[in-house]
């Protein structure tokens, strides 16, 4: 495979929040400025572009055309098959299925940033209107990279980039698409709050002296112990906290069907 300096991207956003681009523009090693300026060739990005309109659209044409199976395809959101109509862009309207299986036919490898892209996230969820599905349920023939969690953590997707630029390859995954590299961690493996787990000292209401005291949230509905995800050791913003060190129990944000399944008070 073949190694390079600066790796050509295209990121597109579908049915989403634009929560991935804030975390990444918060990268903190690196930095996104390093990132876009030392590691990253941006040729489209509908948030941090300067262009617009048939500008943007033309910009977007070319880097296909001259990155054509080099570029890493970036997906944010997830993709409305049950309601094509439901998302749409251009002048020249594509829907949302066209852009990304167009866009996916020409890219070396495609990136799903985000649980919505991963795995149809939020969109997805009951009563899932639009049909939402990840990217994996549509690209076929190219290699596909899972990096969810709401947001993405942007350790993992640099992790991802620079894994890229090193060896060529995308890195290991799991059986879910997944790198190993981040999402062969329970959160419950690597808790600050598993000594309290251990002793049998819950929080067992909001507010009591046990979530005074950091105990554990198990019984808060804390899914820690069925989530696989990094984030209880590299923490988000430049590892300022994560969801349990601020006194809330873990809902699963990086798995499959996660805010129907484990995004409730109730423990499992
Ligand atoms: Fe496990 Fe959650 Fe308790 Fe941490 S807070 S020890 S992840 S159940
Ligand atoms: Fe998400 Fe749970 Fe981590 S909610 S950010 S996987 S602690």
């Amino acid at each position: 495979a073949e190694v390079m300096n600066r790796v050509p991207i295209i990121w597109i956003n579908i049915q989403d929040c634009a929560g991935n681009t804030e975390a990444l523009l918060r990268s903190a090693s690196p930095t996104v400025d390093e990132l876009i300026l030392e590691y990253l060739s941006v040729e489209y990005h509908e948030v941090i572009m300067a262009a617009a309109g048939d500008q943007a659209e033309q910009n977007l044409e070319k880097a296909v055309k001259d990155f054509d199976g080099k570029y890493l395809l970036f997906v944010e959101g997830s993709i409305p098959v049950g309601m094509p109509e439901a998302f749409t862009i251009g002048r020249h309207p594509k829907t949302g299925v066209e852009h990304v299986k167009h866009l996916s036919e020409h890219a070396a490898a495609v990136i799903a940033v985000g649980s919505c892209a991963s795995f149809g996230g939020v969109p997805a969820a009951y009563p899932n209107p639009t049909g939402a599905v990840g990217v994996m349920d549509i690209v076929k023939g190219k290699p596909v990279v899972n990096i969810p969690a709401c947001p993405a953590n942007p350790a993992n997707i640099t992790g991802v980039v620079i894994h890229y630029i090193l060896t060529g390859e995308i890195p290991e995954l799991d059986s879910l698409l997944r790198p190993k590299f981040a999402f062969g961690y329970r959160i419950h493996d690597n808790c600050e709050r598993r000594a309290h787990f251990d002793a049998g000292e819950f929080v067992e209401e909001w507010g009591d002296y046990g979530a005074k005291n950091n105990f554990c949230l198990y019984k808060m509905g804390c899914k820690g112990p069925f989530t696989f995800n990094n984030c209880s050791i590299v923490r988000y913003n430049e590892g300022t906290n994560w969801p349990i060190g601020v006194g809330r129990g873990c809902i699963g944000c990086s798995e499959p069907n996660f805010w129907d399944v484990y995004a409730t008070e109730r423990p499992i």
